[in-house]
């Protein structure tokens, strides 16, 4: 064929089954149009599969396998629609006069019609299975966004389990007494009923040091706050949540092992050095008569590192 025979101007009219240019596949469109149903169904499904797999917390592999194949099956539908049902060209329309009458431009809108409907014989039962595909896949792409932004954090971003009452106890459930620590000694607490990881908060875990014998005042407003020489303080670290569980006896230091912040624990436990921008939130703690520790009521302020940052 000479390259002027390629190039040969072409009618957008009266396209049949009989034209060079018509796709070979075009000629039997209901096999064509069958297929790429089927392969847009199968990405549907697939979706609906990835869905369901997501919600019941399958193994990764399956959520792979569902989401990759739905994806891959609606575009091989999608190019296979274009490449099989869409006529190919070159079409190449007389250029003179440049300007198309209103006649040129009818023409030319009713043969796009003429031709679409002679080929594409369900192109509204494809064109809708295309639509479901695309809002199945846009609505189950939100899936994995909505669940890396993990749970709600309520109002744990400002509260701790702690309340007025709360016995103060250790890993095992044991409540603590006033004859269990002696001075200089350092142990982790969590308020009653929350000390395991199924009902517990790492905001719960709070430091309890014996400073001394006698009752004393950290800073001014917590004069009842240390009873017996106990006192208390939250475990998360104010630069960047580390637990702070390192006790310079000595100097009465807590120290952070992550980047060495060091909280004077018999001044309120504000930071000696370190980039600890803040102090450790202090528990008010007191003394029932059997001589077991309790909290006064919950941390005065939000625990460990966060948007609270204040001046
Ligand atoms: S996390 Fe404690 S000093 Fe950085």
């Amino acid at each position: 064929m000479s390259n002027q025979d390629q190039h040969t101007p072409v009618s957008l009219r009266g396209l049949n089954a009989d034209d060079p240019h018509m796709q070979p596949a075009a000629r039997r469109p209901r096999i064509v149009e069958g297929w790429i149903g089927f392969l847009f169904l199968l990405g549907i499904a697939l979706l609906v599969l990835f869905a369901v797999a997501f919600v019941m917390n399958l193994a990764p592999w399956t959520l792979g396998a569902t989401l990759g194949g739905g994806a891959v099956s609606l575009g091989a539908g999608l190019i296979a629609w274009g490449k099989y049902l869409m006529p190919r060209g070159p079409f190449v329309e007389e250029r003179h006069p440049l300007a198309n009458s209103d006649e040129d431009r009818d023409a030319f809108a009713a043969a796009i019609v003429e031709r679409g409907g002679g080929i594409i014989q369900r192109r509204k039962f494809l064109g809708g299975l295309l639509g479901t595909g695309m809002g199945v896949f846009g609505v189950v792409s939100l899936f994995p966004l909505v669940r890396s932004l993990g749970p709600m954090p309520k109002g744990t971003l400002f509260h701790t389990d702690w309340t007025s009452g709360s016995y103060l106890v250790d890993i095992t459930g044991r409540r603590v007494n006033v004859t269990d620590l002696a001075i200089g000694s350092i142990t982790t607490v969590y308020p009653e009923g929350f000390e395991n990881t199924d009902n517990g908060q790492a905001v719960d875990q709070t430091v309890l040091i014996r400073i001394s014998n006698e009752s004393f005042t950290t800073m001014k407003g917590r004069e009842t706050w240390a009873p017996q020489g106990y006192v208390a303080y939250s475990k998360l670290c104010t630069h960047l949540g580390c637990p702070v569980g390192l006790y310079e006896q000595q100097l009465q230091l807590l120290v952070c092992p992550c980047h060495q912040s060091m909280f004077n624990v018999a001044n309120g436990a504000i930071p000696n050095f370190g980039p600890a921008p803040r102090p450790l939130p202090q528990l008010p703690l007191m003394v029932d008569s059997n001589g077991y520790l309790q909290s006064q009521s919950d941390y005065k302020e939000p625990v460990g590192p966060g948007f609270w940052e204040r001046s």
